[in-house]
């Protein structure tokens, strides 16, 4: 039997079946990546794809959902735990510690983009590969950070031509508010404890505040009413929040205060965001990210606060699908040559060589055998023109240039060398 796809993985093709699976597309959407990112003073960082097991378990957090059943962890051959990037976040600062980038400077602006893997239960929008934009600020912690960090995400997402994005913002504030907030939180949901979802029990201890954006029907009823972190903040996360919703409300980036929302990674303090679309279903979250001052200092780094946000490739490609957002056309030859015998193919074969040489997307079909066939196949790969030579065209000295899109023909003149025969289609203006 035929070995399968894995469960939740996919490919990335130049005709798949799903238009967000194709390759032109990705390739698209990379390099709007790498111009936006270098508009803000962002440099890409590229680290690999497995890490030391314990990196996740302290950076991420033992109690997120990543760590506890998500992570694709193996032996080595040496008896070390590895596992497979399930996100981006850890690894740079893993990265930026032993590189001792600190040294070099004290803000860090860094990007990538880059597969993670997480054994998610399969859903639409969920995969157990996916890929990600992500940007890491290191080295302030003015508010200012915060909101370029914001309108990179939402200015990357409009670009795009994403509609009906909706940006969620919320405080986290710092390490002493939470724990007075969890307090309160516990405090407030242990009468409820047996009407609550099993997965909002077990959080009970481990992660109350992840109780908050829990989806489950039987938990929306406490959640509603439940303390929010907005009324425990102390005075400089707040006026740091508000600072925020001054600079985001003077970039004109819209969004809307959501105490509830609290993301599923336990490194993040005061700034969590999320940019979530609305055609994407029960897995509409495009883009997010925080503030984690405390996250390198953890991993046994410097003490400098940082900021971030991950966007997944799959779910904004799925959504400009879904919205019918114009996608750039897929690349196509400037010219399809089209041999009949052999001593044509010979020639198309040097004439495709020179006409690449001098930087043309020349095509070249090696086994045609009837004309019609030839122009079914340029038509199929969206050949602009095509050039058919037959031995007869050969002794000519002439064959029929044919532009496909304006579906006119005309006789040209074919010389002998290639070389020449490149430069004459060129100097006569015919890829232009
Ligand atoms: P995250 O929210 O876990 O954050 O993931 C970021 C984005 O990756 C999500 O909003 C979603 O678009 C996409 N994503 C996540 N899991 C999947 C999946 N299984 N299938 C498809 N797409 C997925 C982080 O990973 C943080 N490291 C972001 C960050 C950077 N925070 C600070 N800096």
């Amino acid at each position: 039997m035929a070995i399968s796809t894995p469960k939740g993985l996919f490919d990335i093709l130049p005709e798949p079946r799903e238009q967000w699976c194709r390759s032109d597309l990705w390739s698209y959407l990379e390099e709007q990546i790498r111009t936006i990112a270098k508009q803000y003073g962002y440099r890409e960082i590229r680290t690999p794809i497995f890490e030391k097991t314990e990196l996740f378990a302290r950076g991420v957090g033992e109690g997120s959902d990543i760590v506890r059943k998500e992570m694709y962890t193996f032996e080595d051959r040496g008896g070390r735990l590895m596992t497979l990037r399930p996100e981006g976040t850890a690894p740079v600062m893993r990265s930026f510690i032993s590189h001792g980038l600190q040294q070099q400077g004290s803000v860090h602006k860094l990007f990538y983009i880059a597969p993670m893997f997480r054994y998610e239960r399969q859903q639409a929008g969920r995969y157990r590969q996916h890929h990600q934009f992500g940007v890491e600020a290191v080295g302030q912690p003015q508010a200012e950070q915060d909101a370029e960090v914001i309108d990179l995400l939402y200015t990357f997402l409009t670009r795009l031509g994403l509609k009906g994005l909706h940006l969620q913002l919320n405080s986290l504030g710092d390490a002493e508010c939470r724990q007075r907030h969890r307090q309160a939180l516990i405090d407030y949901l242990t009468p409820q404890r047996e009407r609550l979802s099993d997965d909002s029990r077990q959080r009970l201890e481990m992660n109350p505040l992840r109780i908050l954006d829990s989806k489950a029907l039987e938990d929306q009823e406490w959640i509603s009413t439940a303390p929010s972190i907005l009324g425990f903040l102390e005075e400089e996360a707040k006026s740091h929040f508000e600072r925020l919703r001054q600079l985001l409300d003077g970039m004109g980036v819209p969004y809307t205060v959501n105490p509830h929302l609290v993301r599923g990674l336990d490194y993040y303090n005061r700034t969590v965001f999320e940019v979530q679309s609305s055609e994407l279903g029960a897995q509409n979250s495009l883009g997010g990210g925080g503030r984690y001052d405390t996250l390198l200092n953890l991993l046994e780094g410097p003490d400098l606060p940082s900021i971030g946000f991950g966007c997944g490739l799959e779910r904004i490609l799925q959504a400009m699908v879904a919205q019918g957002v114009p996608l750039p056309p897929p690349t196509r030859p400037q010219i399809f040559l089209a041999p009949l015998g052999d001593r044509p193919l010979l020639y198309c074969s040097l004439l495709a060589t020179e006409l690449r040489h001098r930087g043309i997307r020349a095509d070249l079909n090696t086994q045609g055998k009837r004309v019609k066939a030839l122009l079914q196949t340029a038509n199929a790969i969206g050949a602009r023109s095509i050039l058919v030579i037959g031995e007869e065209e050969l002794d000519r000295g002439q064959a029929n240039w044919q532009d496909l899109d304006e579906r006119t023909s005309r006789e040209i003149a074919l010389l002998h060398d290639p070389s020449a025969m490149a430069d004459q289609l060129l100097i006569m203006g015919f890829f232009q």
